[in-house]
């Protein structure tokens, strides 16, 4: 979703400012522009279409002078994503140039407020409201008309600015949105995520909602609300650039799969000493957890799917109950939730809206809040009272692939360690459960090594329009995983059900040659997975079966088959998916769909 960057150094600011919109493509996008400071006066290029396209109408940045300026990707919420309505925003005496993340709620009657002063408005957007106010603002002191201009604003928004008179000087403001400052040697900037910044600085600065910060090649000031200088601590980013590039593969979403045994071994490896699972800064005790009568997961999108797969886990382990919420349907549901709740938010960005939202509802009701996210320093990290991070390094294909796997291995980390506190598993069992989690990335490997036929299967049925996944129990909740990959980047329509769901009304969808995917990895239920396979292709339905590695029922059963490597049934989403990962990746490849950014989407939701 949108993206910000805003530099001021001795060096030219286009080419970084445009290489930083590069490093922002992942999120989403539909529309890019950059403004820059030159001579007393903004200079600004913006277009719809990609930050490529902007690269050609500027030469690279190099037609446009100056050493400070702002640039912007924009996700379309308010107005088409036109030429027009890409940022930045103007006002209208082109001293202020904008950018903006989020949506101001009252922009309306901030328009009509602007207008009756005789205002006149350019684009469709909420964004050009903060141009005009700043101007209307503005007598000499930017930093006050800033602060002025924000007292306005309701909503959800952060903000770059440049004025034409304030050489070198950069102002940004955080209302909800991710916001990052980097600083460098006589030059800083800011961004909405460090894969912008880490190829000119690791030293960086979060800030929090309320603040904002004064930018100059030399200093960077942060304030609160009400204009009081704030001292903020400087964090060191470990991730490299090379950890956000593609690294030799076609696509991000390829990389990103084969890095899954590395990436779920960064999960598990560290949290594993001499044989037990120690999970650091959840320093709950047995008593402490004891009070929990129930636990919530919440989150959105294959988030909300690793959630899902958590509930099964943690309820059969733990005995606890377990309730498994999207995001945006909690936070405005009045939640019975309380101090006898352990909420565990889960999102690999730790930015997403919704999942925020949900959060503040639920810990302001008296819940205890576990987080589990990958992004050192996000929001949900720091809002929560305790962090279990995934390590799964920048994540860069919108389709999440190592970051689900990531959050599935925090889950099941959290649901062995929980079941010990509980008491409700014996050593024998606890100590099984830790050798198969130590042995989950070479399960991975291994669900990787075992599938080489699937892009020869991808080549059988990517004509599909339609295709159904199914299973029971944990493969269920896979299954909503499996569909989900395949519709977002191949743009097939598909559907997850219950198997045993599937006779109360969607079988009448089933017709002849339809593709229904048969995951059986739940071997107590492979007979139950059987008569629900039979049902569909009495139908006429084509069956691909996923089973147990060496699970030679299934060729009775299915047309074609896909394996996952047995282990731990409690464990086993984390390998299944992968070969579904890997058959969403081709059909999208034959069918020439954009893999790593899907038409409509974003990777970081920072909107409700
Ligand atoms: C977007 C992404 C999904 C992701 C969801 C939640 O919709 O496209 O891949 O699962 O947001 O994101 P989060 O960062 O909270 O895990």
């Amino acid at each position: 979703m949108c993206g910000i960057v805003g530099f001021t150094g001795a060096a030219p600011a286009a080419p970084i400012l445009l290489e930083g919109l590069r490093r922002l493509e992942y999120r989403g996008y539909d529309s890019a522009g950059v403004a820059v400071q030159h001579e007393g006066a903004i200079e600004m290029v913006k277009a719809s279409g990609t930050v490529e396209h902007l690269a050609e109408m500027t030469s690279n940045g190099a037609a446009l002078e100056g050493g400070c300026g702002i640039a912007h990707t924009r996700w379309a919420t308010h107005g088409a994503p036109t030429d027009t309505n890409a940022h930045p925003h103007l006002s209208e005496d082109g001293r202020f140039a904008v950018v903006h993340n989020g949506i101001i709620e009252n922009y309306a009657a901030l328009r009509r407020e602007l207008e009756g002063e005789g205002y006149s408005f350019a684009s469709e957007t909420d964004t050009e409201v903060v141009a005009h106010l700043l101007e209307r603002y503005y007598d000499g002191d930017l930093r006050r008309a800033v602060m002025r201009t924000a007292s306005r604003l309701e909503g959800s928004y952060v903000l770059g600015v440049l004025c034409a008179c304030e050489p070198g000087r950069l102002f940004c403001v955080k209302e909800a949105g991710p916001l990052i400052l980097g600083l460098g040697v006589d030059e800083n900037y800011f961004a909405s995520d460090v894969t912008a910044l880490v190829g000119y600085t690791r030293n960086v600065i979060y800030l929090e909602d309320g603040e904002m910060a004064e930018l100059t090649p030399e200093s960077v000031t942060v304030y609160d609300r009400t204009g009081r200088e704030i001292p903020k601590s400087v964090s060191h980013v470990v991730w490299d650039i090379e950890a956000a590039e593609k690294g030799g593969y076609e696509h991000f979403m390829m990389k990103e799969i084969m890095e899954q045994p590395r990436a779920v071994k960064s999960t598990i490896e560290p949290r594993i000493r001499s044989g037990r699972v120690e999970l650091e800064g959840l320093d709950l005790t047995a008593e402490d957890f004891a009070r929990f009568r129930r636990i919530v997961i919440t989150a959105c999108g294959s988030a909300y799917h690793a959630g899902m797969v958590g509930k099964y886990v943690i309820e059969s382990l733990c005995r606890v109950p377990v309730e498994v919420d999207l995001a945006s349907e909690l936070r405005y549901r009045d939640p019975i939730v309380g101090e006898d709740t352990l909420l565990i938010v889960v999102s690999q960005s730790g930015e997403t809206a919704d999942t925020i939202a949900a959060l503040r509802e639920c810990k302001a009701r008296g819940a205890y809040v576990l987080a589990i996210v990958n992004v050192v320093g996000s929001t949900i990290a720091r809002l929560a009272d305790c962090a279990l991070y995934t390590h799964a390094g920048p994540e860069i294909a919108v389709a999440t692939t190592k970051g689900y796997t990531t959050q599935l291995s925090a889950l099941y980390l959290f649901a062995v360690w929980a079941a010990e506190k509980l008491g409700r598993i014996d050593e024998m069992r606890y100590n099984e459960l830790v050798a198969e989690l130590s042995a989950l990335p070479a399960r991975i490997q291994r669900a990787i090594d075992l599938n080489l036929h699937v892009k020869y299967l991808a080549g059988r049925w990517h004509a599909q329009r339609a295709m159904f996944f199914i299973g029971r129990n944990i493969d269920y909740a896979a299954a909503l995983e499996g569909s989900l990959k395949l519709k977002e980047i191949s743009y097939i329509h598909s559907e997850a059900y219950a198997a045993g769901e599937l006779k109360h009304g969607t079988i009448a969808l089933i017709d002849e040659g339809r593709l229904v995917v048969a995951l059986c990895c739940q071997t107590a239920l492979f007979e139950k997975m059987v008569g629900n396979i039979q049902e569909v292709k009495a139908r006429g339905a084509k069956v691909l079966g996923l089973a147990p590695e060496g699970d030679r029922r299934i060729f009775a059963e299915a047309d074609d088959v896909l394996f996952a490597p047995g282990g731990e049934p409690l464990f086993a989403a984390a390998p299944e998916i992968v070969p579904l990962q890997l058959f969403a990746y081709y059909v999208a490849r034959e069918n020439g769909c954009d893999i790593d950014k899907p038409r409509n989407l974003a990777k970081s939701v920072t909107v409700e």
